[in-house]
């Protein structure tokens, strides 16, 4: 594995860290992590917390200082500046100051917007997450990226705003519905071909420690996203478009588990790896129970058309991409070739 390596402590508790300099946090992973939420908190100095929290009361852990519970609005369509907004003035009535802080407990949507009222409020005050989904554990908690929809798409209003930590409590992932599970191993999949290494037959804590491990490591070389970050993307460009053509219907981490195999394809397609490593996309991605064949419906223009539109795409068609030297952006791939290899995926029946 190439990760950074994850320090395990006595009481099983896994230990990340994000090395940023003077902005570096921990991530601890592990059954019942919640519970440090008043050492983090005394360890920010703050002296009161609002906690915007997606579960019940007794779900949320007592962070040590006098709190106020703001009700989460957890779900994409709440994933909005007026939600922003409301947080803020959340925040005001509850007279927070730079020097408290603000907790988020939910899944990635709530990572996401509570981190951006908190870039936000007073021109940023330090945030603490607790995920408590399976994709938000590996991935939307973890590396600072925050941001919230516009009608014209996804995440397009945002800032990048490191947390103080970030506690991965798997005590909270047992009630996790079946897609919920679906939806985050799509991202640990695609971990296996980002230089995290095989997962396939680690305990969940062990997978989520290792994908965050891999994350912290190309977030310390690119917290801006400007080359190294892109390969945090494997799968995504299709995933993306899936996602879309589907109205939604297909949850991230199934366009994600889709846009694996599809990746391994490419690159097979185009010369970059062997036979066998293609097939090795299709094994990970069944191996989690995942999805491996194109739903039913979107055509392949519409994907192309829809992928061309993927922010990294600056030179025609681009895509994450397995090489000899291992994954890497590609641009400008021809169409034909991308059709081609989209004509020859199955498909689910209708
Ligand atoms: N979710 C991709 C990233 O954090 O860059």
């Amino acid at each position: 594995m190439t990760g950074t390596p994850v320090q395990q402590s006595a009481t099983d508790t896994r230990r990340i860290a994000v090395a940023l300099g003077e902005r570096s946090y921990e991530v601890r992973i592990g059954a019942g992590v919640r519970h440090d939420l008043a050492e983090v908190i005394a360890g920010i100095g703050a002296r009161q917390v609002v906690v915007v929290s997606a579960r019940p009361p007794q779900e949320t852990p007592d962070p040590g200082v006098p709190s106020t519970l703001v009700r989460a609005r957890d779900g994409e369509r709440d994933k909005n500046l007026s939600w922003v907004e409301e947080l803020c003035r959340r925040f005001a009535d509850a007279g927070l100051t730079r020097s408290d802080a603000v907790v988020s407990c939910g899944g990635g949507t709530t990572t996401d917007a509570v981190g951006l009222a908190a870039a936000l409020y007073h021109r940023g005050i330090p945030v603490v997450h607790l995920p408590t989904s399976l994709l938000a554990q590996v991935d939307a908690s973890v590396g600072g990226k925050t941001a919230v929809n516009l009608p014209h798409g996804k995440n397009l209003v945002g800032a990048y705003w490191q947390p103080r930590a970030v506690l991965c409590d798997t005590d909270y992932l047992t009630t996790l519905p079946r897609r919920e599970w679906v939806n985050g191993y799509g991202e640990i999949a695609r971990c296996h071909f980002i230089g995290a290494g095989d997962l396939r037959d680690l305990p969940l804590a062990d997978q989520i420690a290792a994908s965050v491990a891999r994350k912290a490591q190309i977030v310390s070389a690119d917290e801006r996203d400007t080359g190294l970050r892109h390969l945090l993307n494997y799968g995504h460009t299709l995933g993306h478009a899936l996602e879309r053509a589907t109205d939604f219907r297909l949850r991230h981490g199934e366009g994600v588990a889709i846009g694996t195999v599809f990746a391994g394809r490419l690159a097979g397609a185009l010369g970059r790896i062997p036979e066998r490593r293609v097939t090795e996309h299709l094994d990970v991605v069944r191996h989690y129970g995942l999805p491996t064949e194109l739903p039913a419906g979107p055509g392949t223009g519409e994907l192309i058309a829809l992928m061309r539109l993927d922010k990294k795409a600056t030179d025609g068609l681009a895509f994450v991409l397995d090489g000899p030297a291992g994954a890497e952006l590609v641009s400008g791939i021809p169409a034909d070739v991308v059709a081609a290899t989209l004509d020859s995926m199955p498909r689910a029946d209708a």
